[in-house]
């Protein structure tokens, strides 16, 4: 299909152009755009396509720099300015709301350090070729570096081989440090070089499967002077600049003497670093290591009056019984189920912070609880620089009975 205009992108990143008047979503296309296209997957109501020539080129395009670009699929906005993927992101947060929550509000998004934020990644590792896998597929692109992972990390990627895995899986994670925590899952019976691995590399420990065989099961990170545990299978932001944002915001919302509850809590962060001035804090997470952590965490940041509870939030969250000032919730991509929304609901707490990785189930959120709240404000935050993925952050006030 030859000279087709790209009138705008969809919330993927992707160019969209009609071919025959069906909609076709082309990757690594722009708006005003003249391209020509394969069609790659023709779908009842749409079509998927490649570009095959640039007729014409869009001024915000830029070279990606990353090799694997085409293939990994991982990042999806790199043939674009920085500045303009932020564009793209408040636009497209702006329209999920409005279009599914009916809120109509000015959105800011708060840029990141754009390249090597990335404090974990998962790689893929068949037949000793390591990768990521292409997207949609279980076939390797071997790479030998990321661009959007923390340099610790990628000066790590050359010597993956000195762990002597053949295949399976590796989740490499940096710290403020440059430490390293490495996570094999793999059936092989492997003998990594330790000796070798830490004359380059400052490795904090190496666990294979559930098993630590070197060093401890955690290392330790630094937010905003506060230092945090964190274990090999626990949550953590992957973004340290946008995480210390995130930190700054939380606390302007956050009062003095407040009873506040944060709802999957992590290794206890978000909670831990709002709750200096606290009269009491609860948390609520279903990950045991991380339960562990927070524990920890409250006792080396000095936090005497916080309370951690172990499990699934619905059921934990009716346990409490104080009527809680403000509630943080950072649920994972699910967003809130209808049971803890309903024991909000009842608990009426004076203000929800939600934090949230995926505007859409955020959007089905906001417009249940806009009617018990104001929503006062919401925030982009690029914890996923030119992925199409956006942080949101947003503050509801109780409406006045
Ligand atoms: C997006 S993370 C946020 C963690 C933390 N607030 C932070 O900033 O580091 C979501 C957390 O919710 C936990 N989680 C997932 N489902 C849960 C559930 N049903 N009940 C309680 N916690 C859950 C995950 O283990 C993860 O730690």
């Amino acid at each position: 299909m030859n000279n087709l205009e790209i009138v705008k992108l969809d919330n993927f990143g992707r160019g969209i152009c009609y071919v025959n008047d069906k909609i076709t979503f082309v990757v690594n296309a722009l708006p005003e755009e003249i391209v020509n296209i394969k069609i790659t997957k023709e779908y009842k109501k749409y079509n998927e396509a490649v570009v095959t020539e640039y007729i014409k080129k869009s001024p915000k395009r830029v070279d990606s720099i990353c090799p694997y670009y085409d293939l990994c699929g991982g990042c999806n906005l790199l043939h674009m300015k920085y500045e303009d993927t932020l564009k793209f992101k408040e636009d497209k947060l702006k329209s999920i709301i409005y279009k599914y929550a009916k809120i109509d509000k000015e959105i800011e998004m708060v840029a990141s350090k754009d390249f090597n934020y990335r404090n974990k990644v998962t790689l893929k590792i068949k037949k000793k070729k390591v990768g990521y896998y292409m997207e949609a597929t279980h076939r390797i692109v071997v790479i030998d570096k990321c661009p959007i992972a923390e340099e610790a990390i990628n000066d790590f990627i050359e010597d993956i081989k000195y762990l002597n895995v053949n295949n399976g899986e590796l989740v490499i994670r940096s710290n403020y440090n440059n430490e390293l925590l490495l996570w094999i899952k793999t059936k092989d019976k492997i003998e990594p070089d330790i000796a070798y691995l830490k004359t380059k590399h400052k490795i904090a420990g190496i666990i294979v499967n559930d098993k630590v065989i070197d060093g401890d099961s955690s290392f330790i990170e630094l937010i905003n002077h506060q230092l945090f545990t964190v274990s090999y299978d626990s949550f953590f932001q992957i973004n340290r600049d946008i995480c210390a944002k995130l930190f700054n915001l939380v606390n302007e919302y956050i009062g003095d003497n407040e009873v506040i509850l944060d709802l999957y809590c992590g290794v206890g962060t978000l909670g831990i670093n709002a709750s200096k001035n606290a009269k009491k804090t609860f948390g609520i997470e279903i990950v045991r290591n991380a339960v562990l952590n927070a524990i920890t965490n409250a006792k080396i940041n000095k936090r005497d009056n916080v309370y951690y509870m172990l499990g699934e939030a619905s059921k934990c969250l009716p346990k409490i019984k104080e009527h809680l000032n403000t509630v943080i919730v950072d649920p994972p991509r699910a967003g809130l189920d209808k049971e803890t929304i309903n024991t909000l609901r009842e608990f009426k707490p004076d203000k929800i912070i939600y934090i949230s990785c995926d505007p859409m189930t955020l959007a089905r959120d906001l417009g249940i609880l806009k009617e018990f709240y104001n929503i006062k404000l919401i925030k982009g935050l690029d914890m996923f620089p030119y992925t199409h993925g956006i942080e949101s952050f947003c503050v509801l006030d109780k409406v006045k009975e």
